[in-house]
């Protein structure tokens, strides 16, 4: 292989992961008979073959798999040479890819802003997808952090809580429940419900709660977006459980009311996290130092007076 150059491996890689020549061509601004070429050259080099294809599809032989982990771990080390080159330099550089699930959309963004007036000279990629696919690229080791409700065990991670995620029931605010106190859990698996999508983390804490006391919930409609629930809820389809973070910022103003029902909030918490073992690149542990720093900020995001009631984020003053 001492005549594969860094860029086959770019092209090959980009193949690989993108499981499509043209895809891997638009990514690296190729045509496509270049990503082609190097392919092959890099193929006939190795001498055995790295794909396969079966009708349109592109899959990875043994050989294409192994060379697949070997560049992950090649570029790896190019990148962490490089944010420690600019390191040396003092200057704060590099690329941050962060995943993060569907529900934190809310305020990571917002954390990310006040990061990056900081450092401008770190570019962050931000992957938002439901939890069964953040847990996927952890285990995978396809980002650097993630942030996500709690690591379940199998999986072999370092994480740490930083945030509160608590759950809540929301109705429309013209809700026949909405002014009533103390509602029980059996009040509640009479109303229509919207669920989140299997995969979601705020679906599989609500379908444990309620099995934890054996009750059953009257599942009307299935949305995968927190946005779509709470248009839906406002739209008189049901009521909903979903994480108070999800009324940040753009909630319906006024249209929705968090119901006072006995066990709520569900007691939720934000993670970050990455594979055990993983180098954290510098840029990564800079951000993760800034999230331990943030504490107060974090503190305001997670709108700790607003248990019950009408929640105060609402309200159109
Ligand atoms: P979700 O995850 O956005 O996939 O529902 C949120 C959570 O884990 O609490």
């Amino acid at each position: 292989m001492r005549h594969s150059t860094l860029r086959q491996l770019e092209v090959f890689e980009a193949i690989a992961r993108l499981k499509s020549f043209t895809r891997a061509a638009e990514e690296l601004f190729l045509t496509q008979p270049t990503v082609s070429m190097q392919a092959k050259k890099l193929t006939d080099e190795i001498g055995l073959p790295l794909f396969e294809q079966v009708g349109k599809k592109i899959y990875l032989t043994d050989a294409g798999k192994e060379l697949y982990q070997t560049c992950l771990g090649i570029f790896e080390h190019f990148s962490r040479f490089e944010m420690i080159a600019s390191d040396m330099k003092g200057l704060k550089s590099g690329k941050l890819r962060l995943a993060v699930v569907t529900t934190a959309k809310y305020f990571t963004p917002r954390l990310l802003g006040m990061f990056c007036q900081k450092y401008p000279g770190i570019d962050v990629a931000l992957k938002v997808t439901n939890r069964e696919r953040v847990l996927e690229r952890l285990t995978n080791n396809q980002d650097d952090l993630y942030i996500l409700g709690q690591v379940p065990d199998a999986i072999d991670a370092v994480a740490e809580v930083f945030l509160d995620n608590p759950l809540v029931v929301l109705a429309a605010s013209n809700h026949p429940l909405a002014n009533e106190k103390k509602i029980t859990v059996d009040r509640i698996c009479d109303e229509p419900f919207i669920m989140r999508e299997p995969g979601s983390g705020t679906r599989m804490a609500t379908e444990r709660f309620f099995s934890e006391q054996n009750k059953k919930l009257k599942v009307r409609m299935e949305l995968g977006s927190n946005e779509a629930i709470k248009q839906a809820i406002v739209g008189g389809l049901g009521i909903a459980v979903l994480s108070r973070h999800a009324l940040a910022l753009d909630a319906p103003m006024g249209q929705l009311a968090i119901l006072d029902v006995e066990g709520f909030p569900i007691e939720r918490h934000w993670y970050f996290a990455y594979p055990s073992g993983k180098q954290l690149s510098i840029v990564a542990q800079t951000f993760l130092g800034y999230l331990r720093q943030a504490s107060d900020y974090l503190e305001d995001l997670s709108c700790h007076h607003a248990i019950s009631g009408h929640c105060p984020l609402l309200k159109s003053e």
